[in-house]
């Protein structure tokens, strides 16, 4: 096995020996910018939006034929609260629409789809749409898509943290069994390698409360390319800066950090 295999990544394309490609399993990206894209074109806000979930499905498809193996989108920031009711309400209507229109073709496509974020807040008719997506997705076996949905990486902390205090008040666990793979054990992207690039379309360089504990060492790839416009080519020259790139995690130039 590939010495980098053993963690988390996916070795491909053709051997050379001066150099082997990295593919990375797992793509988080910002989806900022529909707003911008509807003002440009004279048009209202939630159109962008709207046009915002058809490039989530284009994006999707494009990573699972590079062998992606995770992708977590950033669809509602537990901030995005602050926006007009109106445009709260529009993004869900939008997020309803959909999944109920889209669930069975991600099936088809060997998507999974899984909801992360806090779901108690979300409209009732929404969370009924996410469960029956993540019921009738489940054995996706070519990509898992996590749609953080009310999510906040401090939201995210915050229920670990409560979940390991309540085991501990319960005498399931014991302080000193709290280690960095217990508390990644607990997060929403339990059981899923951390990613190992962040996109962030539309310019802004800022991570925006969104997975704060497992991007410690992912990649950051900021395109001011308005989220609408973003195609698959543009996933594709992100993968490549990514894989320019030299992953230190820490350690030593030349290295990648790995023992
Ligand atoms: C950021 O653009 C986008 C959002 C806050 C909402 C994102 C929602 C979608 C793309 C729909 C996703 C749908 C699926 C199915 C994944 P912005 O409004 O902040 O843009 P701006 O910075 O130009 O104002």
């Amino acid at each position: 096995m590939h010495p980098l295999a053993s963690r988390g990544f996916v070795t491909y394309g053709p051997s050379r020996k001066e150099e082997t490609l990295l593919l990375p399993s797992h793509i988080a990206i910002i989806m900022d910018g529909n707003g911008r894209w509807a003002r440009e074109r004279g048009k209202p806000r939630l159109s962008g939006h709207r046009a915002g979930a058809e490039v989530a499905k284009r994006i999707s498809i494009a990573a699972r034929d590079m062998g992606i193996a995770y992708l977590t989108l950033y669809a509602f920031s537990t901030e995005n609260w602050k926006r007009p009711p109106a445009e709260v309400q529009g993004i869900f209507r939008i997020l309803e629409d959909y999944l109920h229109r889209e669930m069975e073709a991600l099936a088809g496509y060997g998507i999974r789809m899984r909801c992360i974020g806090d779901r108690a807040a979300l409209p009732a008719s929404l969370v009924r749409v996410v469960d029956e997506s993540e019921h009738l997705t489940f054995s996706g076996p070519r990509l898992t898509v996590n749609l953080a949905l009310n999510y906040g990486g401090r939201w995210d902390i915050v229920q670990a943290a409560r979940s390991i205090a309540t085991d501990a008040a319960e005498g399931r666990l014991a302080p000193s069994d709290v280690d960095e793979d217990l508390i990644a054990a607990r997060l929403s992207t339990a059981g899923q390698p951390d990613p190992d690039l962040l996109i962030r379309t539309g310019g802004e360089n800022r991570i925006s409360n969104f997975l704060l504990w497992q991007l410690a060492y992912s990649e950051v790839y900021v395109t001011p390319t308005l989220w609408p416009d973003f195609t698959p080519n543009d996933l594709s020259s992100a993968v490549r800066a990514y894989e320019a790139r030299d992953r230190r995690y820490g350690g030593l130039n030349g290295q990648g950090g790995l023992p």
